[in-house]
């Protein structure tokens, strides 16, 4: 029952009660003192008139009773409740199981307990994020670091006494000033794209002559991989074309530096199912062990296969590719198996042309 419904019930018990009870203390008191004990008048309207306030006193504390306990109780729960919230603790549920006005403020609040904590769960993960994203770049930085500091040292000491060595030394220097240069990029990148500061220009694309001008850009620079490309011709997507290349030629990258079995076969498959078209990119690489894979995603992972190798990058590609895709209300998701293949499918809404 509503509250306004329980306020006008207990308005008119108010004045129901008293009035009933006046003629029935009207009727019991004027037959027991007039009738059977003889009393006087005066006696009888002494007694009616106690009688009634005393009917009025306990009338008007039942129902005040009754009021704080259906109406006030359950706003002090809400109040502690709300005090809770204020002072962080977002872990205990809001419960005043109540069917009116009182149990709809209470579901609000339960509602705005599980936003407040759904929000506080994802500043935490950014915040771990964070972490994790300065602590993987001063390792990778430190590493190319190391070795110029080396090399620098090598040709000051005099270690590197040939114009041979010193020739080698100052290629390996700027290699390793090539890869941090690289890094740098990556990661102001995926930082521009963390702050959405990064612009999107959606427009219509059409996969298929969109793929094959890609297919043939990989095969003039790389004439011994296989590339083959099959699917519908007329399936198309809004997509950032410069963003969207990006992604891709991450992807294909990756198949090309962590290539295992010779030769190298990568097999592009474009599909559509229930509104969204797909895109499979299969290698028959190295592949990644199973509890690497549900890393790959996050910043600064890279198995150890890569790692050790001199190809490898410094694990921000993936992390990238995830947030351009998901930029395109799409979805990334990696399979693989060790020393056989791994695919990469990307799901996007389909668009007509
Ligand atoms: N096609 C693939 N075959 C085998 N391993 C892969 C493949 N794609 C990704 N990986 C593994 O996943 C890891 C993460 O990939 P990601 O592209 O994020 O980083 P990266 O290639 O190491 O560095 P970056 O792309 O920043 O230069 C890689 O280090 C590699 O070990
Ligand atoms: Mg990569």
């Amino acid at each position: 029952m509503s509250i306004t419904k329980k306020m006008v019930l207990s308005n008119i018990i108010l004045l129901i009660v008293p009035v009933i009870s006046l003629f029935f203390i009207d009727i019991v008191l004027g037959y027991l003192i007039i009738v059977s004990l003889n009393g006087s008048t005066g006696t009888f309207i002494t007694l009616r008139f106690i009688s009634i306030i005393l009917v009025f006193l306990l009338v008007n504390v039942t129902i005040s009773w009754l009021v704080s306990r259906h109406i006030i109780r359950p706003i002090q729960m809400l109040n502690e409740h709300a005090r809770k919230i204020g002072e962080g603790d977002l872990d205990t549920p809001v419960t005043v199981n109540r069917n009116d006005e009182i149990g709809s403020l209470s579901d609000s609040f339960e509602t705005m307990r599980k936003n407040l904590k759904t929000l506080r769960e994802k500043e935490d993960a950014y915040n771990r994020n964070r972490q994790i994203l300065m602590a993987g770049l001063s390792h990778d930085l430190k590493t190319p670091l190391t070795s110029m500091k080396g090399y620098v040292n090598g040709i000051a000491d005099g270690v590197a006494d040939t114009v041979e060595k010193r020739h080698r030394y100052t290629e390996t220097i700027n290699q390793s000033i090539e890869r941090m240069e690289s890094m740098i990029n990556e990661l102001f990148l995926y930082s521009k794209l963390d702050l959405e500061e990064v612009e999107f220009h959606f427009s219509p694309v059409q996969l298929a002559p969109y793929f094959s001008d890609i297919v043939s850009e990989y095969q003039l620079d790389h004439p011994e991989i296989m590339i083959e490309l099959q699917g519908s011709q007329h399936l198309a997507v809004s997509a950032d074309r410069e963003q969207f290349y990006r992604a891709v030629s991450n992807i294909i990258g990756n198949s090309i530096k962590y290539r295992g079995q010779e030769p190298l076969l990568i097999q592009i498959n474009i599909f559509s199912k229930d509104g969204f078209v797909y895109i499979d990119i299969k290698d028959n690489g190295a592949g990644i062990d199973e509890h690497d894979l549900p890393h790959v995603f996050e910043t600064f992972y890279r198995t150890d296969q890569s790692r050790n190798s001199t190809t490898g990058g410094s694990g921000l590609g993936l992390a990238i590719v995830k947030r351009i895709i998901e930029k395109h209300d799409g979805e990334i998701n990696i399979s693989s198996l060790l020393n056989k293949e791994t695919v990469v499918s990307i799901k996007l809404p389909q668009v007509m042309l």
